[in-house]
């Protein structure tokens, strides 16, 4: 018997990362999983290892950053599962030439059309059939970045990130009424794809000691097991060999 037994998770950005690891970990609870992004590739490969582990996963792809996509995914999950109790809302993207002196019109449109627009077309589209259902949990993968400025993240992903983390806590304050709860995870650096675009190559020892997907694969989980009455509202959670600190120290050194 798992925690979420029949419950229906609802993972974007579930081909890869903290989506994946979330997907698996949260099928390893019980829960039925839809899993999205924009190549099916991916959902595919994850959708295989969650049935081949004994759990149920169903694929939908779909670009998020077009609302009509949005719309029209949760509403035929909806209408096949019956419902959807867990949203981990987890798609983001970071650029190459994210800094000011290099970034583009063009780039910050993408920064916050995958980051912030996408989140509040997702979270939009779930809201109706959360409180029709009487209730229901979010999770937003936002970021350290969405708490803090500088640093390796550039200035239109930590403005996207903040926005996220407002967005989910104002989630909170208009619709706790209806049982709805959001959680802003506020993750450090993890052993992703996403590091792919670091303008900065990281080392093989780097990549190591940070946070690995499946350690925020489990928070996700925990999260998604409090009881209803439980509303997580931000949870940070960073390698203990946080790079950021590391750099202000040395500095100081
Ligand atoms: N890794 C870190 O250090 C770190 C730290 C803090 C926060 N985060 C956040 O964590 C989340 C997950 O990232 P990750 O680190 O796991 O990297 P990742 O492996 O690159 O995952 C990002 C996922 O989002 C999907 N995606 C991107 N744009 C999409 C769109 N328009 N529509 C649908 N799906 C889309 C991608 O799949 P497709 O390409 O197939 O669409 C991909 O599977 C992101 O929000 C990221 O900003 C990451």
């Amino acid at each position: 018997m798992g925690q979420l037994d029949g419950k229906i998770a609802w993972v974007t950005g579930a081909g890869s990362g903290i989506g994946e690891a979330a997907a698996i970990a949260l099928a390893g609870e019980g829960a039925v999983l839809v899993l999205t992004g924009r190549r099916k590739e991916p959902l595919d490969d994850v959708a295989a290892k969650i049935k081949a582990a004994g759990g149920k996963a169903h694929v939908h792809p779909c670009d998020l950053t077009v609302s009509a996509e949005v719309d029209d995914a949760a509403e035929q999950i909806a209408k096949r599962l019956g419902r959807i109790d867990i949203l981990v809302s987890n798609a983001g993207a970071n650029i190459v030439d994210r800094h000011w002196n290099k970034i583009s019109a063009e780039g910050i449109d993408t920064l916050i059309n995958f980051n912030l627009s996408s989140a509040m077309y997702v979270a939009r589209a779930v809201m109706g059939i959360m409180r029709a259902q009487g209730g229901g949990l979010m999770i937003h993968t936002a970021s350290m970045a969405g708490r803090n400025t500088g640093g390796f993240s550039g200035p239109g992903y930590q403005a996207a990130k903040h926005g996220v983390v407002a967005m989910s806590h104002s989630i909170n304050q208009e619709e706790c009424i209806n049982g709805i709860r959001s959680t802003a995870l506020l993750p450090g650096e993890v052993n992703t794809p996403i590091l792919k675009q670091r303008p900065n190559p990281l080392s093989p020892e780097e990549l190591a000691r940070m946070l690995q997907p499946e350690d925020t694969g489990e928070v996700i989980r925990w999260i998604a097991c409090q009881p209803k009455h439980v509303c997580i509202n931000e949870m940070w959670v960073t390698p203990a060999w946080n790079r950021s600190y590391v750099a202000a120290i040395q500095r100081k050194l």
